[in-house]
């Protein structure tokens, strides 16, 4: 096993790519509606973010280049094939530049902007004040405006997701913003028993976080030419669905052990939305007072300095999560290395360990 810094930089070697689908944003969120563009525009200039899903389906998009596409013959679930990509064949060496590539990138900013507005829609639901080290779209405008905001986000991504000419990425994509609806709904709507289970935590994540880049990977080596039923495609969305998992897991940690000037968000936050996630849900199993508090969301007075109290009483539930950030970020390299080595590859699997290590 090489070690991780040895393994090339992951947004090294995607920045120069990303650059002109960073700039292009601003036009595809124009519209003569300025307060419009203006909402939508705030999170693609200076405060864009870590970039982590373009850079992960550009990165994806070389690793699929390297393989072979299988020919499998697809029957009965017309549509899944790699229709739109099939005629010229990519690999490693003709994919930059070439039209698969220059749709990939593309799904790769379709993505972001899925990303950026559910994040708008989100601080709204969570009424969070702060997004990436500002004011969130909410504060500076209105509720009204994010949410329109939001929603124009979503069409102008639909566009372009349309113009990639390809209906079984259509499909994919749209399954994914359902997903993400779904998701929300459940951390809002779930019955109070439910709430103690693992089970009921990592479902919610995979809606929540891990079905965006899961189904984007797919989605990825599907315009690579990869067919839907292909070792490729899914070693993609196997990949995509434990990172996911292990950025959400990651990220559900950070609410607890980070501050706020470093997160550039709220911290401490999920328990004042009633939120518990991996940490406290292994501190209930430890100590099973805890459970009545997560069942009644923290409601009641010093409801959250006594789960504190027991988060802490061991080193024991935080180093579980930890493992089980892990856990799943290795499972995430097992499918990597299903594809053929590559430097995209292993700029990916140093992502994978960037990810559970991230500090915000
Ligand atoms: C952030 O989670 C929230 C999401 C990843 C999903 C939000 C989805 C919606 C609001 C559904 C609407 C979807 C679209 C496409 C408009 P978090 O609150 O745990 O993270 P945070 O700490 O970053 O706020
Ligand atoms: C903030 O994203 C949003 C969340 C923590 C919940 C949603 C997360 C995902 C959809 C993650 C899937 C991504 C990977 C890498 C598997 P963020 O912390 O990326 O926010 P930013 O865009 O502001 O940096
Ligand atoms: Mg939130
Ligand atoms: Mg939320």
């Amino acid at each position: 096993k090489k070690k991780i810094e040895t393994l090339p930089d992951p947004f090294k070697m995607v920045e120069k790519e990303l650059k002109p689908f960073a700039d292009s944003i601003k036009e595809l969120v124009s519209t003569d509606q300025a307060i419009l563009s203006n909402a939508a525009k705030h999170f693609f200039e200076k405060r864009h973010g870590k970039r982590f899903r373009p850079t992960i389906v550009q990165l994806m998009a070389k690793a699929v280049a390297a393989a072979e596409p299988e020919k499998i013959e697809v029957n009965g679930d017309g549509g899944w094939d790699a229709s739109g990509a099939s005629d010229v064949t990519v690999n490693e060496s003709n994919h930059q530049g070439s039209e698969v590539w220059r749709k990939q990138a593309q799904l790769g900013q379709i993505v972001e902007m899925i990303h950026v507005a559910s994040l708008i829609h989100d601080d709204v639901l969570d009424e969070a004040d702060t997004r990436r080290g500002g004011e969130a779209v909410h504060k500076l405008y209105s509720n009204k405006v994010a949410v329109l905001g939001g929603d124009f986000l979503l069409a102008r991504a639909s566009l372009l997701l349309a113009r990639l000419e390809n209906t079984a990425v259509v499909q994919i994509m749209a399954t994914a913003l359902e997903s993400l609806v779904s998701g929300e709904i459940m951390q809002l709507k779930s019955p109070p028993e439910t709430l103690v289970k693992m089970e009921t935590y990592l479902r919610k994540s995979y809606y929540k976080t891990a079905s965006l880049i899961c189904y984007a990977c797919r989605s990825t080596a599907l315009l690579g030419g990869h067919n839907y039923s292909s070792t490729v495609a899914t070693a993609c969305e196997e990949f995509g669905f434990h990172m996911g998992l292990a950025f959400q897991i990651q990220d559900d940690i950070l609410d607890f052990t980070a501050a706020e000037n470093i997160l550039g968000k709220p911290a401490l936050a999920d328990m004042d939305l009633g939120l518990s996630t991996a940490p406290i849900l292994y501190a209930a199993q430890e100590y099973k007072e805890l459970q009545p508090l997560i069942m009644r969301r923290f409601k009641k007075k010093g409801d959250k300095q006594t789960a504190l109290e027991y988060l802490y009483k061991g080193p024991d539930a935080m180093n579980k999560a930890r493992g089980l950030a892990l856990f799943h970020a290795e499972k995430a390299v097992e499918a990597l290395l299903r594809l053929p080595q590559s430097e995209a590859r292993d700029a990916l699997i140093r992502l994978t360990y960037v990810v559970i290590t991230r500090k915000k």
